[in-house]
């Protein structure tokens, strides 16, 4: 079943126009498909990503990782709010590595455009089993999100402290909703 959402307040639409704005940045010379993304963690502050390809196509990075990783780097491992916008303004709902990558950080809802509209997705509805590992929170770790979503008694919060888990190579992802 596609995922339906619900529609978004301003600061949710402001949001979607960040991630819009930024997509002019990515460098994607191999697809031309030029995406920006922004992530929110507890502060309310804008943490930018953008597409970066390579030659080696698979080393390229999707922007929802990169915003995440941004992120990450600000001191901040939970994510509120994840949108994505693409520069040519086509529909485009997250890919499955982003989703996961996602799910580290906790249960952001996700602003995007689909079938035309802007919309708000809770993960859950996008992503309902991501892979939570053998280890992270189920063993005491640190884990701040797919360890709590699969029930293992992470706290879902940490913002500061030593790393989790989560690796942050790039791989190659899937474009959605965009030919030529
Ligand atoms: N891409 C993203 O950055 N985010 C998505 O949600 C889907 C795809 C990028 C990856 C690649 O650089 C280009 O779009 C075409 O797939």
């Amino acid at each position: 079943m596609s995922p339906r959402g619900r529609e978004p307040d301003l600061g949710e639409r402001l949001l979607f126009r960040e991630a819009f704005t930024i997509a002019e940045r990515a460098y994607a010379p191999y697809s031309g498909f030029r995406v920006g993304a922004v992530a929110v963690g507890p502060s309310g502050r804008s943490h930018h990503g953008v597409n970066v390809e390579n030659a080696s196509y698979p080393v390229g990075v999707c922007a929802e990782r990169a915003a995440l990783a941004a992120m990450v780097v600000f001191g901040e491992r939970r994510a509120r709010y994840v949108a994505v916008a693409a520069a040519d303004g086509v529909d485009l709902l997250p890919c499955g590595m982003c989703l996961q990558a996602m799910a580290e950080f906790g249960e952001p809802e996700v602003v995007a455009r689909l079938d035309g509209g802007l919309r708000v997705f809770g993960l859950a509805e996008l992503l309902p089993a991501p892979f939570a590992g053998s280890g992270g929170a189920s063993a005491g770790g640190e884990a701040a999100g797919a360890g709590r979503a699969a029930g293992t008694g992470g706290t879902g919060a940490h913002e500061a402290g030593a790393g989790g888990p989560g690796g942050g190579e790039a791989t190659g992802c899937g474009r959605a909703g965009h030919d030529g």
